[in-house]
């Protein structure tokens, strides 16, 4: 018997939620014993109290409605004294029940539906340790003519060894039902976590993006206060960028200096105007006020780690190969690899371009004088060796540069469009 029932509970279990399980394991005693009805209850825990709650309600004669209900976890009721004393009950009329007991039938379920409940055998499900789990109640046991039989001291020896095994199984079963539920939790809240990871990289790129457009808005800020407006600072991060790319640095880096280069001169918003602005020639003390831009720039920008680059770059874009520029007077490699790039395509972009001092040069003009010198520029001591002669083999990248920012097209552009804010009035040459 124990063997057919645990071949009976191997079929697909594991796959059978526990309402399933419930059905099949109570059809399978009606079947053993012939009861008409049965009903199978599992102890279940309501907060500090305990209740049977019905997991399979069956019978043969009547409809009954599809739902659970819950018995009270105490000795009032048949199932609810089995449940909590662990003793079988066997009746054989529920309307005769011997006088001295705790428990009593309720015949209200009899009474709307016109059933006559008669006999009845009541017994635990136990589970692991023996605790008490769960009640199977079997109801009206029929003869072969449809008679009403009462059940036997037989059917309960039939039962008893296998109600361990019910129960075990019943366990198991609420146990996959506890883990199918975890694991429906656990998928719902990985849906939330990937949709709020999309809403986190959204809201990166938006913050990326907020963050660029201030670092233009703030470098543009600065180009009004200087003489070199236009597209200097476009074309520098470009050139810059081009630079950074032949010269091999990493992805990262190539990306970082594109938004960055723009800010080299950003400090010349702190440079007394009339300096910035004065015509002819600088004093002494004008000329180190002047000079002073690459530190007030490295001071506006230190304050941001986002902007590191952006800071050592406006601190060292002067600095020269062997030493000779300024702030600090580094030599050589001890200037940051991004400043030594954007020394070189400041330099181009300033021989391309007017100046008070100087009519714009020609792209070969240009070139010949970043590489082989002229009374202002001694390109062996002014740039990186290894960066020039990137510079040398590129230049025509750069001639491309600047024809496409190139300062007319940028003006013609502008001019077509419909300005949102009249253009500033100039402030000097
Ligand atoms: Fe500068």
């Amino acid at each position: 018997m124990i063997e057919d029932f645990l071949s009976f509970l191997d079929v697909g279990q594991g796959q059978q939620s526990l309402r399933t399980l419930s059905r099949r394991i109570l059809q399978k005693c009606r079947k053993i014993t012939c009861a008409e009805a049965g009903t199978i209850f599992l102890v279940r825990r309501r907060g500090q109290t305990r209740a049977l709650e019905s997991m399979s309600v069956q019978n043969d004669r009547i409809r009954l409605p599809d739902r659970s209900f819950l018995v009270p976890y105490d000795t009032r009721s048949i199932a609810g004294y089995v449940a909590v004393t662990g003793e079988v009950v066997v009746i054989e009329d529920v309307y005769a029940v011997p006088l001295g007991r705790p428990y009593s039938f309720n015949r209200a379920v009899d009474m709307a539906t016109g059933y006559r409940t008669r006999s009845i055998l009541t017994f635990p499900l136990r589970n692991f340790q023996g605790r008490v789990i769960g009640v199977l109640q079997l109801i009206n046991r029929l003869g072969e003519g449809g008679e009403n039989l009462p059940f036997e001291p037989s059917h309960e020896q039939m039962i008893a060894p296998v109600n361990a095994v019910l129960g075990r199984a019943l366990e198991q079963a609420e146990i996959l039902d506890v883990v199918a539920d975890a694991n429906e939790k656990l998928r719902q809240r990985n849906k939330e976590l990937r949709e709020e990871r999309a809403r986190v990289v959204a809201l990166q790129q938006e913050t990326e993006e907020a963050f660029r457009t201030s670092v233009r808005l703030l470098a543009r800020a600065a180009e009004l206060h200087d003489k070199d407006t236009g597209q200097h600072i476009v074309r520098v991060n470009e050139y810059a960028h081009l630079l950074a790319r032949k010269a091999g640095l990493s992805k990262v880096f190539c990306d970082e200096i594109r938004y960055t280069a723009q800010l080299h001169d950003v400090g010349k918003m702190s440079v007394d105007a009339a300096i910035l602005h004065k015509q002819g020639r600088l004093t002494g003390n004008e000329i180190t006020e002047m000079q002073r831009h690459t530190v007030y720039g490295w001071e506006i920008l230190r304050a941001s780690d986002r902007l590191s680059m952006a800071a050592e770059i406006a601190l060292s874009h002067h600095e020269q190969w062997t030493g000779g520029g300024y702030p600090r007077g580094l030599a050589g490699e001890a200037i940051p690899v991004a400043a030594r790039i954007v020394a070189i395509a400041d330099v181009y972009d300033a021989l391309r371009s007017n100046r008070p001092y100087k009519a714009a040069f020609s792209h070969a003009r240009a070139v010949e004088i970043m590489t082989a010198g002229d009374d202002r520029i001694r390109p062996a001591d002014h740039f990186d060796p290894r960066l020039l002669s990137i510079f040398a083999r590129q230049h025509a990248e750069f001639d491309a540069i600047w024809t496409r920012f190139d300062d007319e097209t940028a003006a013609a552009a502008a001019a077509a469009a419909q300005p949102i804010v009249p253009p500033l009035a100039s402030t000097g040459p």
